[in-house]
């Protein structure tokens, strides 16, 4: 898919790049990037919200990979940009993001996180509880601003994904409930907070949703609100956001649907539901991650040591593993993967991909189809693109592997792979446990 392909040598090829070229000149485990590949996700979103004529935002949900390059190309191809953090946020900024455009999530918001976004002037502010209202009302007043706000809610949908990974049903740590009445008095509590502007609603159902039903249920429901909004308070929303969640294809057997047909799902139901009700069409807002990201990465490892247990199975060691990709012990995800510097040969032996680090739950993938392997050959893990670098750790204090995007037939670095330095650089030996010289 995207622009990988096998090349005259057998070798995996990606963005016009012989991957075990990339594999010499930046080392493994290594992250690859297909920058078209992402590119064309972007522009499937926006193309999808042009034809349906309804005024739009399509936020790119950072969270799933949030480095200053992708920043930049978030922002060429005319996304918005929703961050969860200072971390987040400071990426953004350093990168030039336009602060108009991007928005800000959390649950948890600190004080020091909101004036930071305050003092960039961002683009909006999605409020998630009661006591994050008050406060971004009082910080706002402080700096004489008044900012937009979305408030999120908790609709009540359920969507079919891993529970780990679902937020849209009530018993969830985010946002206002709908259906007890509480999104209702947090709606009139920030009408009434003067430095706030009250946009509309956020509602997020889950992640890597393969149907369109769930999005029409939190439209029906969320549209329904801002009726009873304008009708009980005379408040009319002009932004719904339906946040993300789209799936996208790990393995055989995912069958997420074309992007262009979850958008024309959503302005569907928004037209409909608003139309009904005779409500003046609001902006549409999305925020897709994963489906943006997710399958225009692939992770690229060395394969280093075995261990056949005749009968049983047959392990191969990679030179990198959970700390790169912790999806597989977190939600049992599975993953595709090629050698790929054989990429032509017949597969004949299954194995189990294994990481490096000293637990036991550090697998990769179970039971994969590829030719005979040896020691040094190359390992490329689909679909990588999406909440596995965002998710890397320095367990074992193994580093951070580098990341680079590929396109018409170059490799530019966008993150450099962690150093040892970066492994102790905040370590302090205090006096007391020196050494004398
Ligand atoms: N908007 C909100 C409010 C979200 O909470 C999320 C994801 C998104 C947008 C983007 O969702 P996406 O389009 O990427 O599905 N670490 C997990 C995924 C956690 C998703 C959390 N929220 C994983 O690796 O599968």
């Amino acid at each position: 898919h995207g622009t990988s392909k096998i090349n005259s040598k057998g070798h995996l090829e990606i963005g016009g790049c012989d991957v075990t070229d990339l594999a010499q000149e930046f080392g493994t485990p290594l992250y690859i990037v297909d920058e078209a590949l992402v590119r064309q996700r972007a522009r499937e979103f926006m193309e999808a919200f042009r034809t349906t004529g309804l005024r739009h935002q399509v936020a790119y949900a950072s969270k799933a990979f949030c480095v200053m390059a992708m920043c930049r190309v978030a922002e060429e191809e005319g996304m918005s940009l929703d961050v969860v953090s200072d971390g987040e946020l400071y990426t953004a900024l350093q990168a030039g993001f336009p602060a108009e455009r991007i928005h800000f999530h959390g649950n948890n918001k600190t004080p020091e996180e909101i004036v930071m976004a305050l003092d960039a002037g961002i683009g909006c502010f999605v409020v998630d509880n009661f006591d994050e209202l008050h406060l971004l009302n009082a910080l706002a007043a402080d700096k004489g601003k008044r900012v937009n706000v979305l408030l999120r809610i908790t609709p009540g949908v359920e969507a079919h994904t891993h529970d780990y990974i679902s937020t849209g049903q009530q018993d969830s740590k985010f946002g206002f409930d709908l259906g007890n009445g509480t999104a209702f008095t947090a709606i009139e509590t920030a009408i009434g907070l003067s430095s706030l502007k009250v946009l509309g609603v956020h509602s997020h159902i889950g992640s890597q949703i393969f149907e369109v039903e769930g999005f029409r249920m939190a439209v029906e429901k969320v549209a329904a609100f801002a009726v009873e909004i304008r009708d009980r308070l005379n408040h009319t929303f002009t932004v719904l956001n339906l946040g993300g969640g789209f799936g996208i294809r790990y393995v055989e057997g995912d069958q997420p649907l074309p992007v262009g047909v979850y958008v024309q799902a959503i302005a569907d139901a928004v037209r409909t539901t608003c139309e009904n009700a005779n409500f003046a069409l609001p902006e549409v807002w999305i925020e897709p991650g994963r489906s943006i990201i997710g399958d225009a990465g692939t992770t690229l490892y060395t394969v280093g040591t075995s261990k056949d247990i005749p009968g049983v199975r047959k392990y191969i060691a990679v030179d990198g593993g959970m700390t790169d990709n912790p999806r597989p012990a977190l939600y049992e995800s599975k993953y595709e993967a090629v050698l790929a510097n054989r990429a032509n040969d017949t597969l004949n032996e299954l194995v189990s991909v294994a990481g490096k680090c000293c637990e036991s739950g550090d697998m990769l993938i179970w039971d994969l189809k590829l030719p005979a392997v040896q020691s040094g050959d190359l390992l490329a893990v689909f679909c990588t693109g999406a909440y596995n670098y965002a998710m890397a750790s320095n367990y074992n204090r193994i580093r951070r592997p580098a990341v680079v995007f590929v396109k018409d037939g170059k490799a530019d670095l966008v993150v450099a792979r962690e150093t040892y330095h970066n492994i102790v650089g905040n370590d302090i030996i205090p006096q007391r446990l020196q050494k004398e010289a």
